[in-house]
């Protein structure tokens, strides 16, 4: 694919692509991401203290992170079928080559589905091996306002993550503090029931050098 347009932010190390996916690439793969659902269903996951999550997730790929009454961490099976993860389509490994360059391939897809009031409250991600590692997330369905701010706390800003837009927690950015505060709802018809879909790629447990030789 030919690298889509990157939108300058003002946060240093946070990047941001508007619309690089066109309406035929989301639908492509939104329709991957539902057709892996069938073996690794959403799930509804609670808090270490036993509060369900308004989102409700999956994940692709050899890990993806969970959290239940044990806590938050990677692990490579569903916790509700206890099967592995489904593979990554390789267009989000070919998505993550092209924008973050990373010379190596992310080991752990976060699926996130929000419906209705479904929103994320502001929270770093920290539970990676190698938090040098690029975050690439990826929106697909209604748009979301996203905020986010510095790590070391302080003034959040919000902007809107529309559907095919992509965005990357790196560098500076990479523990920067981020959420989603709500939908729009209705803003699109991409995900069949309504809401919104985004997709994490991580670098969970892997460094680099590790395993890189197989390409995840
Ligand atoms: C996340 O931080 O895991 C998800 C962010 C988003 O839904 O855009
Ligand atoms: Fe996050």
């Amino acid at each position: 694919m030919s690298p889509p347009r990157e939108t300058p932010t003002g946060l240093p190390g946070f990047r941001l692509w508007p619309g690089a996916l066109d309406a035929a690439a989301q639908a492509s793969l939104l329709a991957e991401v539902l057709a892996t659902t069938e073996a690794a269903p959403f799930y509804r996951p609670v808090t270490p203290g036993g509060r369900p999550f308004s989102v409700e997730m999956t994940g692709m790929g050899p890990l993806a992170w969970v959290s239940d009454r044990a806590g938050y961490r990677y692990q490579p099976t569903h916790p509700v079928t206890d099967a592995p993860w489904p593979p990554m389509p390789q267009t989000l490994l070919d998505l993550w080559d092209a924008l973050t360059g990373w010379p190596a391939p992310p080991d752990a897809c976060l699926v996130n589905l929000y419906r209705g009031e479904a929103k994320m409250g502001l929270h770093q991600d920290r539970d990676e091996a190698d938090l040098t590692a690029p975050v690439l997330s990826v929106s697909l369905g209604d748009t979301a306002v996203f905020r986010i701010g510095p790590a070391e706390g302080g003034r959040t800003q919000s902007l809107k993550l529309a559907s095919g837009d992509v965005c990357a927690l790196t560098g500076p950015a990479r523990l920067a503090r981020h959420g989603i505060d709500r939908l729009l709802a209705g803003s699109s018809q991409l995900v069949p029931g309504g809401g919104r879909i985004n997709l994490t790629l991580r670098r969970a447990l892997w460094r680099l050098g590790d395993r890189d030789s197989t390409g995840g």
